[in-house]
């Protein structure tokens, strides 16, 4: 059974708190946007694409708790409200993307003097619903996609050993995944010999989840620290590495989970093809290279503890980037919903049109 982090229905949203898997699975319930942004900032739940449902959402079930009067209040108070969102964690562009879509739309609505305040409402909320379909048929299709570029690309016989990073999976998205729903199409086709998930310091989002993911689905799988990939590379033939994104530039550049830039440099020197699997939700057309990208950076926290147990000295200061940039040059391709790209080709995939929310 596949594992659902976020639970939409009736004006009610819970998500699973990723804080505590693997050993407790329990769900919080998301009352409004306030809960929803410390949900996203604490990390209970994470994921570009995931952050953006569970964002949008948050504020579909805050809309439907209120009355609104006057389509200028509620349009106020949805621009302001998604802005606030957007602030939770600033890397993942997908809630960005979510929220200046969501912003047309509510300005549209308030400026067509045939919708009243409710239907105005709800045509909104509707639109939110709406991410959570989309997500998944979009996931489908990149497992797909991925999945064909993989085994096209091969130079040997057999099933495929695949590299990941981080987590891409049904904790992530709405369901299925971006790089792990490419080794979920993988495995559905029998073409899956092992896959190797690095346990990602410092958050451990690989040993925690991604290790959970492939565990319950029963997925040959292997975990890593992240500084065995240049051994493992030389020791076993890996077929390609697949990774997520949390904001891909106009000219390739991703940023992604802290440390895939070096596994890049890794597959790079080792002949190893080296994937992104992304919605085009996750492309930020606006910045035209990585350089452009904020990191954020979090509490030294999780890099000096394990849960409550401190496992580094004392005094020590510490540098905690959450993401780094992979240059283009290092990225074989860039698997969307709608076919897998060289990083060069990404500039021309601005012309087509994304959901339209209305
Ligand atoms: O800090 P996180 O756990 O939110 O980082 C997640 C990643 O870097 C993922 O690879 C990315 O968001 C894609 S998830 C489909």
């Amino acid at each position: 059974m596949t594992l659902k982090a976020i639970k939409y229905g009736n004006g009610k949203l819970e998500v699973l708190d990723q804080l505590l898997l693997p050993t407790q699975t329990k769900y919080v319930n998301i009352k409004g946007v306030e809960d929803g942004w410390h949900a996203i900032n604490k990390m209970q739940v994470r994921g570009a694409p995931a952050i953006a449902i569970v964002g949008c959402l948050s504020l579909a079930v805050e809309l439907q708790q209120e009355v609104y009067n006057c389509k200028k209040t509620l349009r106020q108070e949805v621009e302001g409200r998604l802005n606030y969102m957007v602030s939770a964690r600033p890397t993942a562009v997908n809630m960005k993307i979510a929220a200046d879509d969501l912003i047309a739309l509510v300005n549209s609505l308030d400026e067509d003097e045939t919708v009243d305040v409710e239907s105005m409402k709800l045509r909104f909320v509707q639109a939110i619903e709406r991410m959570l379909d989309k997500d998944v048929s979009d996931n489908r299709a990149i497992g797909d996609n991925g999945s064909l570029a993989i085994l096209s690309g091969k130079k040997m016989d057999g099933p495929v050993r695949i590299l990941t990073h981080c987590n891409t999976g049904s904790l992530a998205t709405a369901s299925y995944g971006t790089a792990l729903g490419v080794i979920r199409s993988l495995h559905a086709n029998g073409k899956i010999d092992q896959v190797y998930c690095t346990e990602t310091r410092p958050y451990n989002q690989g040993a925690r989840l991604t290790a959970y993911e492939l565990v319950q689905e029963r997925i040959p799988a292997t975990l890593l620290c992240d500084s065995m990939v240049a051994a493992l590379m030389k020791k076993r033939h890996i077929t390609a590495v697949v990774v997520g994104a949390d904001r891909i530039a106009a000219n390739g550049d991703t940023a992604n989970k802290i440390g895939t830039y070096q596994i890049a440099v890794v597959a790079k020197h080792h002949g190893v093809p080296f994937y992104v699997a992304a919605p085009l939700t996750s492309i930020d057309f606006k910045i035209p290279s990585g350089d452009h990208i904020v990191i954020e950076e979090r509490p030294d926290h999780e890099m000096t503890h394990i849960g409550d147990y401190r496992i580094a000295a004392p005094g020590i200061s510490c540098w905690n980037p959450a993401f780094d940039v992979t240059p283009a040059e290092l990225i074989t391709g860039i698997i969307t919903e709608r076919g897998t790209f060289m990083p060069t080709e990404i500039e021309n995939l601005r012309y087509i049109s994304r959901q339209h929310m209305s």
